[in-house]
């Protein structure tokens, strides 16, 4: 459905799940995306997940797979949405470890933030990263987000605490971005 230069975001499919599975039950992924303390998924909760969603019928909601070379490399999308705020919170992971720091992850991003602007009419744009999130940090700040503030310690990870960090783009900032 969006298309950059290398990546494509469409709706995830059935055919996606068993990747998807095998993504989620991925210690060293769990830990990197950062959100709750990794705990095992069955691929029957994965399915019957998707199926109920898919027996609401309609659209699916702004969440998309990340489709590399005729390949599904991982998820992203928009949560929280917002139509008093215009505002939406940007979620991402590439599961495929080896697409990692290949400009993959900025090109998806990149996308989402068309989307959500351009598409969906919104203002604002954010996310929170965990601090030791280089890898993400950098993808986002070359899609243009800043850093907001960060929470100290907030999150227990991997044992250790680690502080969260809040990113924001706005959709001014986006509209003045540079053009590669
Ligand atoms: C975070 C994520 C979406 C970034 O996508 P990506 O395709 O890997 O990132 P990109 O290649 O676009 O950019 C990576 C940046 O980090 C740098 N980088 C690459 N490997 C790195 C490493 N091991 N440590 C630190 N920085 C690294 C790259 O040089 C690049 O920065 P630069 O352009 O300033 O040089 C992806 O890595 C991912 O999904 N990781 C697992 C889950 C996760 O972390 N989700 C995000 C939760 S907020």
């Amino acid at each position: 459905m969006l298309r950059g230069e290398r990546v494509t975001l469409r709706g995830i499919t059935r055919d996606d799940l068993a990747h998807l599975w095998r993504f989620n039950n991925d210690l060293v992924v769990e830990l990197a995306g950062g959100g709750d303390p990794p705990r095992p998924q069955a691929y029957e909760r994965l399915l019957a997940d998707w199926e109920r969603d898919v027996a609401r019928g309609g659209r699916d909601a702004a969440f998309f797979a990340i489709e590399v070379e005729e390949r599904f490399i991982g998820q992203c999308g928009l949560a929280d949405i917002s139509e008093t705020h215009r505002t939406a919170m940007i979620g991402i992971a590439i599961g495929e470890r080896q697409f990692w720091g290949k400009g993959y992850g900025r090109e998806a991003v990149a996308l989402l933030l068309e989307y959500a602007f351009q598409h969906r009419n919104l203002r604002r744009v954010w996310l929170w990263v965990h601090a030791d999130n280089e890898r993400g940090i950098r993808a986002y700040r070359a899609c243009g987000f800043v850093e907001e503030g960060r929470l100290r310690q907030h999150v227990w990870s991997n044992g250790r605490y680690v502080d969260a960090v809040y990113m924001g783009v706005l959709r001014d900032e986006w509209l003045a971005r540079e053009m590669p």
